[in-house]
C-alpha cells in the first residue's frame, strides 16, 4: 500500500479550486444507465471511485468518452452480470446498479457492494423499498438477486431512517414507474438535490428536491443532454479545517457555502473568521488557536458525518474539552487510535469521542483506515512536529482529486511513496 511522508508543522494558506462532488457524481452516473440517448456530464472529479464506475459501465457495453467531461451512451446494454467481484466490492455506490438494471434488463445478480469500513453498511432498506416498488429481490449467499415483470409500480414509502443510498435507489426505480411514488422521511443531502436536478433536466418529473418528501411521477422516457456536477462540499469543509488547525487562511473557490451552513457555524464557534460569497468561502484564524467545539453528526441539514474525522482533529489540538458524537455509522472512530499515537488525548465511549485539546501533536508512523480518516491523518501530519509517515494512503484517492498538488500549493510538505 502507498505511503505519504509529511513534514510539519506548516501553516496552510492560499487559494484552492474545489472539485466536483464524488457523492453527487456517483448517483448521477448510475442514473445515466436509465437514459438511451447520449449525455455529457461535466465537472466529474478524477477519483478512483469514478474509475471503478467506468469499468463497471464498460462491462455493460456502455460507450464512454472520457476527456474533460464524460460522454456516455447507454443506449444498448449487454445482459452481462458477471461483474468482477473486486470491482463491485470496492465501492459502496455499486448498489445503485440495482434499480437501473432491474428496469433496463428486468433482472439483477450482483455481489453485495463494499465501501469504507466505517460500519456494517447493510442494504436491507434498498431491498425492502425496491420490493415495495414491485421488484422480486432478495439477498442469497452475498449476492443481490432479483427481477421485475415489466416495470416498477409507484408506491408510498415512509423511510424508517433517512438513508442517502436507499433514497437514491428508490428515486432511480421510480423514474419510469407506473403511477406516482411518494417518499416520506427521504434524505435531504445536497447531492440528492443535484441528482434530482439532473434527472428533471433529462425529462423526469420529480418534486420536493432538498425536502424530506419527494414525489415522483413516472414518465415514459428520459432524453439526452449536458449536465455539470455540483462542487464537493466535503472537500471544501476539509480545506477549511486545514486552515483552522494550522492557524492559516484559505480561500475555497468554485464552491457553494450554502451547503455547509452548520460546518461554517461550528468553525465560527471555534474562533475562525469566515467570509462567504455566491461561489466561494474563506477562513482566517488570524493566528489564533481554535477553541474546542462539540459535534453531533446527523442527516442533512445536521452536521455531516463525512466531516466528523476532520473536526475531531481540530478538537484534539483546540483549547478546551469537547465531545464528538457519531450517530450515523457505528465504526467511524477507527482513526482516533492513530491520532492518539501522535499525542492526542481522545477517549471513546460508545458513539462518543471525548477530546482534551493538547498543545501539539508529534510525528510518528500511522495508517489510514478509511477515506475521510485518511485526509484527517494527512492534515495531522501537516501540524505535527517532525516527519509523519501515513500508510494505506490509497483511501485518499477515492475521494480527493489531486490532493498532493492542492495541499502543496497551500504550503504542505508532502511526498507520496508508491
Ligand atoms: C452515503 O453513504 C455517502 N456515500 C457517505 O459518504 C455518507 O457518509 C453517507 O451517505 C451519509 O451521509 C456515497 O454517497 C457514495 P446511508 P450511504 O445509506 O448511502 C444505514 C464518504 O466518505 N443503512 O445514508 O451508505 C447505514 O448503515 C462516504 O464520501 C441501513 O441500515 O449512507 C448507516 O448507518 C462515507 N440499511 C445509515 O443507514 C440500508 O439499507 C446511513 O447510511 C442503508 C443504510
Amino acid at each position: 500500500m502507498g505511503k505519504f511522508i509529511v513534514k510539519g508543522p506548516v501553516k496552510l494558506k492560499g487559494e484552492v479550486n474545489i472539485s466536483g462532488s464524488k457523492n453527487a457524481a456517483l448517483p448521477i452516473l448510475f442514473a445515466s444507465l436509465l437514459i438511451k440517448e447520449v449525455i455529457e456530464i461535466k465537472n466529474i472529479p478524477k477519483l478512483k471511485d469514478i474509475d471503478v464506475v467506468i469499468k463497471l459501465f464498460l462491462h455493460l457495453g456502455v460507450k464512454i468518452k472520457n476527456s474533460k467531461s464524460l460522454i456516455i451512451n447507454a443506449s444498448n446494454l449487454y445482459n452481462n452480470f458477471n461483474f468482477p467481484k473486486n470491482l463491485i466490492k470496492s465501492i459502496r455506490a455499486s448498489i445503485w446498479l440495482v434499480s437501473p438494471l432491474l428496469f433496463r434488463l428486468k433482472k439483477i445478480n450482483i455481489f453485495l457492494p463494499g465501501g469504507c469500513s466505517i460500519g456494517i453498511r447493510p442494504v436491507d432498506l434498498h431491498i425492502k423499498y425496491l420490493q415495495k416498488l414491485g421488484a422480486n429481490i432478495y439477498i442469497k449467499n452475498n449476492y443481490i438477486i432479483g427481477s421485475i415483470d415489466k416495470e416498477f409500480k409507484g408506491s408510498h414509502i415512509i423511510m424508517k431512517k433517512s438513508s442517502v443510498g436507499a433514497t437514491i435507489s428508490i428515486i432511480l426505480a421510480a423514474i419510469y414507474a407506473k403511477n406516482i411514488t411518494i417518499i416520506d422521511n427521504a434524505a435531504r443531502e445536497p447531492e440528492i438535490k443535484d441528482l434530482i436536478n439532473f434527472l428533471n433536466i433529462m425529462g423526469a418529473n420529480i418534486k420536493g428536491a432538498g425536502t424530506n418528501k419527494i414525489i415522483i411521477k413516472g414518465v415514459l422516457q428520459l432524453r439526452g443532454g449536458i449536465y455539470t456536477i455540483m462542487d464537493d462540499r466535503i472537500e471544501t469543509g476539509t480545506f477549511l479545517i486545514a486552515a483552522a488547525i494550522s492557524r492559516g487562511n484559505i480561500l475555497c473557490k468554485n464552491t457553494n457555502p450554502k451547503n455547509l451552513k452548520i460546518v461554517l457555524k461550528k468553525l465560527k464557534y471555534s474562533g475562525a473568521e469566515i467570509k462567504t460569497g455566491i461561489n466561494w468561502c474563506s477562513i482566517n484564524m488570524n493566528n489564533k488557536k481554535p477553541k474546542a467545539v462539540n459535534i453531533i453528526t446527523g442527516p442533512y441539514p445536521n452536521f455531516p458525518t463525512d466531516m466528523q474525522p476532520q473536526f475531531t482533529l481540530l478538537n484534539c489540538i483546540a483549547s478546551g474539552f469537547s465531545i464528538v458524537q457519531e450517530t450515523i455509522f457505528e465504526n467511524r472512530f477507527l482513526y482516533i487510535h492513530e491520532l492518539n499515537k501522535m499525542g492526542a488525548k481522545i477517549f471513546i465511549k460508545n458513539n462518543k469521542a471525548f477530546c482534551k485539546g493538547v498543545s501539539s501533536l508529534y510525528s510518528t508512523k500511522i495508517k489510514a483506515t478509511d477515506l475521510r480518516a485518511s485526509i484527517s491523518l494527512v492534515l495531522a501530519g501537516c501540524i505535527a512536529t517532525g516527519i509523519t509517515i501515513i500508510d494505506n494512503i490509497e483511501y485518499i484517492d477515492r475521494g480527493y482529486e489531486d490532493i498532493e498538488k492542492k495541499l502543496i500549493s497551500l504550503g504542505a510538505k508532502i511526498k507520496r511513496l508508491k
